[in-house]
């Protein structure tokens, strides 16, 4: 691709972290100039509240770019060079089910893990995959870069079902936990580390970071993580400060604990602690609640505030400097700068000793051409174990919705280790079905 002004489709515009991402897609124009920026939504009410604020504060501050949105695919996806993903199929609604059914059962409730990840994983395949093929119909060229979660899941259906397509699986909790490191050992940015990681997405580890000069950097962060996990570190994120990320970010120690050789990802606290995550839940009150009641009220308010208005001056708009990384991948993309991200891909050999076919997270080097992988070699038995039984979790419930079975859904539950046994999974799974039979495929 050559050097240009970009064309940009943001899918899933009325997403709360649209303005936070459209806003820094504009301070960072200096190095990656954008000449049309699309909103695309299935729920044009939600859509039209983040939009509409959106074209007040472009007209003010950007005019140059060219604004829209709309809920016509062959609109959005048309004359555009990269799609940036991120939907939430059956939105907080769905999310509050997620988290509340597994719960009446004693079994955690979360977005990505579990059973509330593998019903979230249900909705989620069928929306992105649309999403993909109208990219490809209209703008062939265009790639996509995808953080709509669960990552995990959604990668393993593009792997079965579009392994061709110009897609990149990404997440930004790494990134976030990577900007605490450096901020531990008194680097400025994560950038100033190089690390090994090995893994499958929300369920991976670092065992290796090295400074630019290359000092090992592990000893320190490890005393840290010993001490405090990643509570005492902070970072440049505004999305990850809720009550109940302290706790997690508290909890890593815990993690980390359990493997004290490698550094944890958060997402490790629900299947190596689940009954302690367990005892901590309010079945009444969840994380959806809490966002619902937060980033939902705060986001949507400060739009609709926006309109009522008609301009963005000290609207409290913020562009989400976390979300930079969204750019670099971009531009790794677009000018093939070979930069190094953690990217969902299949293994292929980069974990020598683990399923060739599972979907990893890993360092790989973006250009041009896509991505190459950077081999971790052998894992450890204590993460094979672990990583064999969760992503027998995920293949599970990506051939379950590609065939409509009932029996590979509750095997796929009945497998994963926040679940204690098969009868409560299928407990589990009967309430999940009720609840999502407008989002589901019809399982037998
Ligand atoms: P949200 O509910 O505020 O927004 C999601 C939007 O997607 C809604 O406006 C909804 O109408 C829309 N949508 C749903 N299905 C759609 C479809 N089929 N086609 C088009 N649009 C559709 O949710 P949110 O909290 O802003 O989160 C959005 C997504 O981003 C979630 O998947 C969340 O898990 C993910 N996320 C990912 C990361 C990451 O780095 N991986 C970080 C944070 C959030
Ligand atoms: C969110 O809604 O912020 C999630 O994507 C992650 C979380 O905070 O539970």
């Amino acid at each position: 691709m050559p050097k240009q002004n970009y064309a940009i489709t943001v899918a899933g515009g009325g997403s709360t972290f649209t303005p936070g991402i459209a806003l820094m897609l504009l301070e960072e124009m200096d190095r990656f100039p954008i000449r049309k920026i699309t909103f695309y939504d299935n729920d044009a009410d939600r859509q039209e509240i983040v939009a509409k604020a959106c074209e007040i504060y472009f007209k003010e501050n950007a005019p140059e770019v060219e604004f829209g949105y709309t809920t016509d695919p062959a609109v959005a996806f048309t004359d555009i060079d990269f799609v940036l993903a991120h939907i939430r199929v059956g939105k907080y609604a769905m999310r509050e089910l997620d988290e509340k059914i597994p719960l009446k059962y004693g079994v955690l409730g979360q977005e990505t893990c579990g059973p509330g990840g593998i019903a979230y994983g249900m909705r989620s395949i069928g929306g992105v995959l649309e999403i993909l093929d109208y990219m490809e119909t209209y703008s062939p060229d265009a790639w996509m870069l995808n953080y709509s979660n669960p990552a995990a899941i959604v990668a393993e259906a593009t792997r079965r079902l579009r392994p061709d397509s110009k897609i990149l699986n990404i997440c930004d909790m790494p990134i976030d936990l990577e900007e605490k490191m450096a901020h531990m050992v008194g680097l400025k940015s994560r950038k100033e580390m190089q690390v090994g990681y090995y893994g499958l997405n929300h369920f991976g580890w670092w065992h290796k970071i090295y400074d630019s000069q290359g000092n090992d950097l592990m000893p320190e962060i490890k005393e840290h993580m010993a001490k405090n996990g990643f509570a005492d570190a902070i970072s440049d994120t505004n999305q990850h400060v809720d009550e109940s990320w302290k706790h997690t970010f508290q909890k890593a120690r815990d993690v980390y604990a359990v493997d004290p050789e490698t550094i944890p990802n958060t997402y490790l606290k629900y299947y190596l602690f689940p009954d302690y995550v367990v005892r901590e839940s309010n079945p009444e009150y969840t994380r959806a609640n809490e966002v619902m009641e937060g980033r939902e009220k705060m986001v949507f308010g400060a739009c609709k505030e926006v309109i009522e208005k008609g301009t963005a001056a000290d609207c409290g708009f913020e562009a989400d400097a976390h979300a930079t990384y969204i750019v670099d991948l971009a531009r790794a993309i677009a000018e093939n700068t070979m930069e190094r991200f953690l990217l969902i891909v299949p293994n292929e050999g980069a974990l020598e000793n683990f399923d060739s076919t599972a979907m990893v997270e890993i360092p790989c080097i973006v250009g041009s051409r896509g991505y190459e992988k950077i081999c971790q070699g052998a894992i450890p038995q204590f993460q094979k174990g672990l990583m064999e039984q969760q992503v027998s979790v995920e293949k599970l419930t990506v051939e379950a919705w590609i065939e409509g079975s009932y029996q590979k859904l509750w095997q796929a539950l009945t497998l994963s280790r926040t679940i204690p046994s098969a009868s409560i999974a299928k407990n589990i799974l009967d309430d999940l079905i009720q609840a999502n039979k407008d989002y589901w495929p019809v399982l037998s």
